[in-house]
């Protein structure tokens, strides 16, 4: 019989095979689900709305180097029970919108997708971290359908704007290469950088806001068209009617 399962005993299942191949297979096939996932609502959104939510998306498993030093992090031994238990993000996927507007109707479209379970939800957008940090976080797990069972897997969602996503891979990169103590002037410098790309995000949403609502006022191109045809056919009959009176 199918069955739903943890990803824990799915490893055991799999004792013939190398568990962290299987692990890694799992992660990746989520990956796939839900990149697919996505990238039919950004082309259904298209379809109905002509437009994109989604600029980009980027996927990627957590490296073995990292996912050790994140479980040493936590204080956990090196297992593969303790990688799958408590690492949300060894299968990530980021999501890059151009408004701050499309990070809450992803997360919308996303949260009402039958077969994705929404675990917890963060909104650095909301309330962003110390260090200016900016970005919508979902964990969410999803049905991997295998021969004779279901293994539910985890995969982190981050869904920022072009701007967010600018000012985390600087931070993410002075952050590395300073070990997590930068001088004060460099932190204090990103600080100011983050409340940059909160003003040009509002400023330009509203500026989108504004381009939308001009759109909207201006009259239907084929309405446009007939009142030009009118004028023209117009201008045409007085010309007619000048010659006929010269003719006279
Ligand atoms: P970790 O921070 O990954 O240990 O887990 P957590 O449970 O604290 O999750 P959180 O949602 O805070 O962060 C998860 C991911 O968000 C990180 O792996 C980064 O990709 C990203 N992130 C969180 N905080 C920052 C930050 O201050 N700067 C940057 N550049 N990225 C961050
Ligand atoms: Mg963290």
């Amino acid at each position: 019989m199918r069955g739903e399962q943890k990803m824990e005993n799915a490893i055991r299942n799999y004792e013939d095979v190398d568990s962290w191949k299987t692990v890694i297979f799992l992660y990746n096939s989520a990956l796939k689900e839900v990149g697919t996932k996505l990238e039919i609502l950004n082309d259904e959104f298209q379809h109905v709305h002509q437009y994109n939510p989604i600029e980009h998306i980027k996927t990627r498993i957590k490296t073995p180097e990292s996912i050790v030093k994140k479980l040493k992090r936590y204080g956990f031994e090196t297992s593969i029970e303790n990688m799958v238990r408590h690492i949300n993000d060894i299968a990530g996927v980021r999501l890059i919108c151009s408004f701050t507007s499309d990070i809450y109707r992803l997360a919308e479209m996303i949260g009402n997708q039958s077969d994705l379970r929404v675990l917890s939800i963060k909104d650095y957008i909301k309330n962003p971290k110390e260090s200016g940090y900016k970005s919508y976080h979902m964990l969410v797990s999803v049905p991997i359908y295998l021969s004779d069972s279901v293994v539910d897997t985890k995969v982190e969602i981050q869904i920022r704007t072009i701007a967010m996503d600018f000012w985390a891979s600087l931070e993410h990169k002075i952050y590395y290469k300073f070990e997590g103590r930068a001088p004060e002037f460099i932190s204090q410098d990103l600080q100011e950088c983050a409340q940059m790309v909160a003003e040009l995000d509002d400023k330009m949403l509203s500026l989108n806001e504004a381009i939308q609502a001009c759109l909207a006022d201006e009259p239907d191109p084929g309405v446009v068209e007939a009142v030009a045809e009118n004028i023209i056919g117009n201008a045409r009959d007085q010309k007619t009617l000048q010659i006929l009176r010269k003719a006279e």
